[in-house]
């Protein structure tokens, strides 16, 4: 059961004392716990069913609590920074001895993040009041799986693995519904690894931007090919045919027989609901779903990617 908002300070002192503290964030649900701490983060990946060499991201409530975790960053990220935080990006810089390897993956380079969810926030700021530096948390769902956008999600992916010292905090709905945007401010330019709410342009009109494919070797375990997926089918490249759902924005009609999951008004919507509405074709029971992908930049490429990602082999 979801814990009622009031106690933050209750629920920063869990976390230092090597909690799970399950969180909404304007992107996704997060599964916290203290960046410093590593056996609350063995626990996290544990329960995560993630494998121990992916990265974590670590959520910061400002700007100030950079330079504990990163080093050598590069103009361009501090703009970035400026810009976009607090918000739905995650820069990737060079790590400090700070940022260990349990964090990491054991690669040179640490993820950070500003969130803008208030929830989030006086989170994070009760938790540095008290002497934290960051809180690591991934999406709050199984590996592999479809993040959750609502503490109802969080609770059927993994509550039955929660223990009575962990917090789950319901802060309704999230605002954004997909994942933050990751950007490898390693190098001279900024590159994009994840696509999210701030946009190729957005980041544009800051710096320019790094677009060649083959110079990262930083793994990002959401670019894996198979991700986000539910256990139904996903198809984007045929119709539906009857008894299978139907993602699609609203101006596309659902033809008979088919069980429509959603049909949002607007590309913002679309990221908003598309998390749930795969969730949703689960519940029921069905077995195909067909996503239609928006087409357009920005927000529409970010929608694309997770449903082909959800469809992959
Ligand atoms: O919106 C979000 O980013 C959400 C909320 C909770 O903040 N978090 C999230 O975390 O999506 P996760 O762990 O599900 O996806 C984060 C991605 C992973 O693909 C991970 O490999 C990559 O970020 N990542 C994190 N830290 C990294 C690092 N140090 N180096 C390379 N990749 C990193
Ligand atoms: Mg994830």
């Amino acid at each position: 059961m979801a814990n009622p908002i009031k106690n933050f300070e209750s629920f920063a002192q869990r976390l230092l004392d090597g909690a799970v503290v399950a969180f909404p964030t304007e992107t996704v649900y997060g599964l916290g716990v203290d960046a410093d701490h590593e056996s609350a983060v063995a626990r996290m990946y544990a329960i995560k069913g993630r494998p121990s060499n992916h990265p974590v991201i670590i959520h910061i409530s400002s700007k100030k609590l950079v330079s504990y975790w990163a080093r050598e960053i590069p103009n361009y990220a501090i703009q970035l920074m400026d810009k976009f935080w607090p918000g739905p990006m995650t820069l990737l810089l060079k790590r400090t001895d700070k940022a260990k390897d349990f964090i990491t993956g054991g690669q040179d380079v640490v993820g950070l993040r500003v969130p803008s969810n208030k929830i989030a926030k006086n989170l994070l700021q009760e938790f540095e009041s008290l002497g934290g530096h960051g809180v690591a948390a991934p999406s709050a769902n199984r590996f592999g799986s479809v993040s959750p956008t609502t503490a109802k999600d969080v609770e059927v992916e993994l509550g039955q693995f929660l223990g009575e010292e962990d917090v789950m905090i319901d802060g309704g709905p999230c605002e954004v519904g997909v994942e933050s945007t990751i950007i490898d401010c390693t190098g001279k330019l900024p590159r994009i690894l994840r696509l999210g709410a701030v946009t190729e342009a957005m980041i544009n009109e800051t710096s320019p931007i790094d677009k060649d494919d083959n110079l990262s070797e930083i793994r990002v375990s959401g670019s894996l090919s198979r991700h986000y997926s539910p256990r139904a089918k996903v198809f984007h490249n045929r119709g539906p045919s009857k008894g299978e759902g139907l993602i699609a924005l609203s101006k596309i009609q659902t033809p008979d027989g088919v069980n429509r999951l959603s049909a949002p008004d607007s590309v913002e919507e679309y990221a908003r609901t598309l998390y749930s509405s795969l969730r949703s074709a689960d519940t029921q029971g069905l077995r195909v779903v067909v996503a239609v992908m928006p087409e357009g930049d920005g927000l529409a490429a970010a929608i694309r990617d997770r449903i082909l990602r959800a469809s992959a082999e």
